[in-house]
């Protein structure tokens, strides 16, 4: 489909953005999500068609559900969505960094709030898996309340849910880190899942920016505490000496090519320490079908694409699921799960 992808080229990046999802809303094809059965793959009690999701932040306020849904992604990720609507910091506030294959975002949690969301999720034909990322409003005075009415309110729709701290352009966001923040919230936020029926497994996405101290702090408290899973990882305000685009400078965080190595380091780190007790989803720099099994070789067994998205369109879907699939052919493997984790000591020490 060359519809959302040339608007994409053509038009300045928040105007192509808006474009897109129009576009997409409408989208009347459907591509196959359950097409090869060595695919699928169970992870967090819940069965996916396919390993591929669309990240949060694409349709933060669930406006194309059903378009995405017939894309051929395995699940689609709603949201960030906060209590209240927000608008979001000033424009401009997103930045494509084309020769860098990358993207640098200080949206700030623009979305319509749970209420408008939950709506539309209700009119939604709603085939695919749909994780419902939630975060708190800027200007809350209870930050760990807002976590907790997003599960009450949004759980009728949500397979699963997200717990996003690892935003850059909130600020304080990233304070959930620390240890006794980070318990806290997670206690609350498992209180609120556990109140819910049916139970909705409950992730956490962290950031790709936190060093070896912090990482073990939140790992051990999510093991404590039985998380259902995490996100590794969201964007990252690091900026590699690599990138050549003038609009690295801008404040925000960066997606796409320049984040895959870090990224998927975390994940092999996040494996070798956490093994089966927390699934992890694989994010950052996903591209193709080589940097989608990597992900998995480190130790996701899901992954989730933005960047790679944006600049290569819907096409890609197929692309990755079919090079997955060949792989898979070549190695003469049954199941992608034999694939989990695979790499994961050689992917932390540093190959890639
Ligand atoms: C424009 C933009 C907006 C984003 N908004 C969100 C968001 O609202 N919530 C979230 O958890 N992640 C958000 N992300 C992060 C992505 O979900 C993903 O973690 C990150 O971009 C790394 O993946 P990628 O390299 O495939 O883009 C956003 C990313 C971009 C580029």
């Amino acid at each position: 489909m060359p519809l959302a992808a040339s608007l994409l080229g053509l038009l300045a990046p928040e105007r192509a953005h808006r474009a897109a999802i129009r576009a997409l809303a409408a989208y009347p094809f459907s591509a196959r999500s359950d097409a090869d059965p060595r695919l699928r793959i169970e992870a967090f009690g819940l069965n996916f068609p396919n390993p591929l999701g669309l990240a949060a932040g694409f349709d933060k306020s669930a406006e194309a559900v059903d378009g995405l849904g017939r894309l051929g992604f395995g699940f689609v990720e709603i949201g960030t969505l906060t209590p209240k609507p927000q608008a979001g910091n000033p424009k401009p506030r997103l930045f494509r960094l084309k020769a860098d294959a990358a993207i640098v975002n200080r949206m700030g949690f623009n979305n319509d709030g749970y209420a408008a969301a939950a709506a539309r999720l209700a009119r939604a034909r709603r085939s695919g898996r749909i994780g419902i990322n939630i975060g708190p409003n800027k200007d809350s005075s209870d930050r760990v309340a807002d976590y907790v009415a997003g599960i009450a309110a949004l759980a009728p729709y949500a397979d699963y849910f997200t717990i996003n701290i690892s935003s850059p352009n909130t600020p304080g966001l990233r304070n959930f880190h620390a240890r006794d923040e980070f318990d806290a919230l997670v206690a609350a936020v498992l209180a609120a899942r556990d109140r819910v029926s049916p139970r909705r497994p409950t992730l956490v996405k962290i950031s790709p920016d936190l060093d070896a101290e912090q990482l073990e702090d939140v790992l051990a408290v999510a093991l404590a505490r039985r998380i259902d899973g995490l996100i590794v990882a969201n964007t990252s305000v690091g900026r590699p000496q690599t990138l050549v685009s003038a609009a690295a400078k801008e404040a925000g965080g960066l997606s796409g090519r320049p984040i895959f190595a870090l990224s998927t380091r975390l994940v092999a780190r996040c494996y070798l320490r956490c093994g089966d007790a927390l699934p992890i989803i694989g994010v950052g720099g996903v591209e193709n079908a080589e940097t989608a099994l990597a992900k998995i070789e480190a130790g996701a067994c899901l992954i989730q694409i933005y960047t790679g998205f944006i600049y290569r369109g819907p096409g890609v879907v197929s692309e990755i699921l079919s090079g997955l699939s060949g792989e898979l052919t070549r190695r003469k493997l049954s199941s992608l799960r034999e694939c989990v984790g695979a790499r994961a000591e050689e992917i932390a020490a540093g190959a890639l």
